[in-house]
């Protein structure tokens, strides 16, 4: 891969950054408390914030509770958009009967097809919220259409797979920051209290100097492996691509960018750097009749710049050991960062390197707050106070570190940051112009399938 434009962007981001992140967050949480003391500067001058929720499947439904969920927040569901009807009518039941009248949704404010974000954006004033909570693939498209409109945003992870969209979202970032709008991104783990209690344990040397990462997410496969090749009858290929979008490289950066930005997300910020290439190997020994462009097994050193190594292994198949976790090992003992799944994280700080419960230095209380909820006091709590807030150019960062350690394991070769941030392979171009009867992005070959990287073959993932 050429690197042919200068980076835009540091690729260490430095400690002063992190460590502002994580206490301008924090000073935020504690405003929540204070909601019901200050004076409300919402949308427009009332003192309501309306909502609209564009992606109504698992996450986007659970983020809209987690937002009707925040104390004080005086928030409103007004607007949803999906690309089924189904999909709206069941989270706009779920979300009524939870929620009552903060769940103001009539059919008019229903809106369905691959534009529908637009009209539901539409149903906002500036200072409203729009919740993107679709498949990445359509995420800055989105973005850019919420920042013109001047509402803030809430970003599900990832928000970025690969180069280009990266730096989309820097830019669009950039815009929303020029325009005071906040922006939250969906890496909970962040907002993590037991994980930020970690960080600056390490940062004040509890577990010695930090010399090595490793993290696992092992499980069954994300799709059934007997599913036909190809959308079900009556439905076309735009739509089962993005319905299907962890099979397809452009709407999920696949399992890889979907699933493993928290861990090395997580890695990353406890190391206060991003690193600066990656080396990775993967194969698909499985394919069954499931049309798919991931590998079944990935596995990944990344490498930062002062030679601290990070090693992840990524696996999706039937009937072997399951494994989820993201840990540390520091010159004078080993370190939990999460240890069996997003929450409760269950930090914890070993005397020596053995990772044994009679070996504790410090474990994270518990039981521990949900960072899902988290988040969302954190992003509201700016709004309320009109504080400074946006995730964008991090969240975009850690999904294109994801990335490269994706593309190092597709394409067989060592990715580096600056390589990663300046790749042309533009995986979502295009998706801004979409409409209902465009051709799905990814083709099929003249051997009537779609094509799956091979590494050492192509230039870029599958192509090229
Ligand atoms: N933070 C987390 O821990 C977490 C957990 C799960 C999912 N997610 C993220 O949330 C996003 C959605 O995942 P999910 O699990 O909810 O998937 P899902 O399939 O349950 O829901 C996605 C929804 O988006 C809709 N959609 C697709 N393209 C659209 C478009 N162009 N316009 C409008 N709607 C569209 C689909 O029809 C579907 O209803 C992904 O980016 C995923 O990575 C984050």
């Amino acid at each position: 891969m050429p690197a042919a434009v200068p980076l835009s962007i540091g690729n260490a981001t430095t400690r002063r950054d992190f460590l502002s992140t994580t206490s301008r967050a924090a000073t935020a949480t504690s405003l929540v408390a204070l909601a019901g003391t200050m004076p409300a500067v919402h949308a427009a001058g009332s003192d309501e914030i309306r909502f609209a929720l564009i992606g109504c499947g698992g996450r986007g439904g659970g983020a809209a509770a987690d937002a009707l969920s925040v104390p004080g927040a005086n928030l409103r569901l007004v607007a949803m958009a999906d690309l089924f009807l189904e999909s709206i009518n069941s989270r706009r039941r779920g979300l009524g009967e939870q929620f009552k009248e903060r769940v103001d949704v009539p059919d008019e404010r229903c809106f369905v097809g691959i534009n529908a974000y637009k009209a539901a954006i539409d149903c906002l004033r500036p200072g409203d919220i729009a919740i993107c909570a679709t498949p990445v693939g359509f995420r800055a498209a989105h973005f850019a259409y919420a920042v013109e409109k001047g509402v803030h945003t809430f970003l599900e992870k990832p928000v970025s797979i690969d180069g280009p969209s990266t730096r989309r979202i820097i830019e669009l970032a950039a815009k929303a920051e020029a325009k005071n709008l906040k922006v939250g991104v969906g890496l909970m783990c962040r907002h993590s209290e037991a994980r930020r209690e970690l960080y600056h344990r390490l940062q004040s040397g509890e577990a010695g100097e930090l010399i090595a990462f490793h993290g696992y997410r092992e499980h069954g496969p994300v799709q059934p492996m007997d599913l036909y090749p190809g959308p079900p009858e009556g439905m076309r290929d735009l739509y089962w691509q993005a319905k299907r979008f962890h099979s397809f490289l452009w709407a999920s950066g696949g399992v890889f960018s979907d699933f493993y930005v928290h861990h090395v997300d997580e890695v990353c910020w406890m190391k206060n750097a991003w690193p600066v290439k990656a080396e990775a190997t993967g194969g698909r020994h499985f394919r069954g009749r499931l049309d798919d462009q991931n590998f079944d097994s990935y596995g990944v050193e990344y490498t930062f710049a002062d030679g601290t190594k990070f090693f992840y292994s990524g696996r999706t198949m039937k009937d072997c050991e399951q494994k989820f976790g993201v840990f540390g090992q520091g010159s004078k003992g080993a370190f939990t960062i999460s240890g069996s799944g997003h929450a409760p994280a269950k930090s914890t700080i070993y005397k020596n390197q053995q990772m044994a419960k009679d070996n504790i230095l410090w474990t994270a209380e518990q039981p521990e707050n949900n960072p899902y909820r988290l988040e969302w006091e954190h992003l509201m709590a700016a709004i309320h106070s009109d504080a400074k807030y946006n995730e964008a150019v991090r969240g975009a960062e850690a999904s294109l570190v994801t990335a490269m350690g994706r593309i190092a394991a597709h394409t067989g070769r060592t990715v580096t940051f600056e390589e990663i941030m300046n790749c042309p392979d533009d995986l979502t171009a295009g998706v801004a112009d979409l409409t209902d009867d465009s051709p799905a992005p990814l083709q099929r070959g003249a051997d009537g399938l779609y094509p799956v990287p091979m590494p050492g073959r192509y230039k870029f993932e599958f192509r090229g």
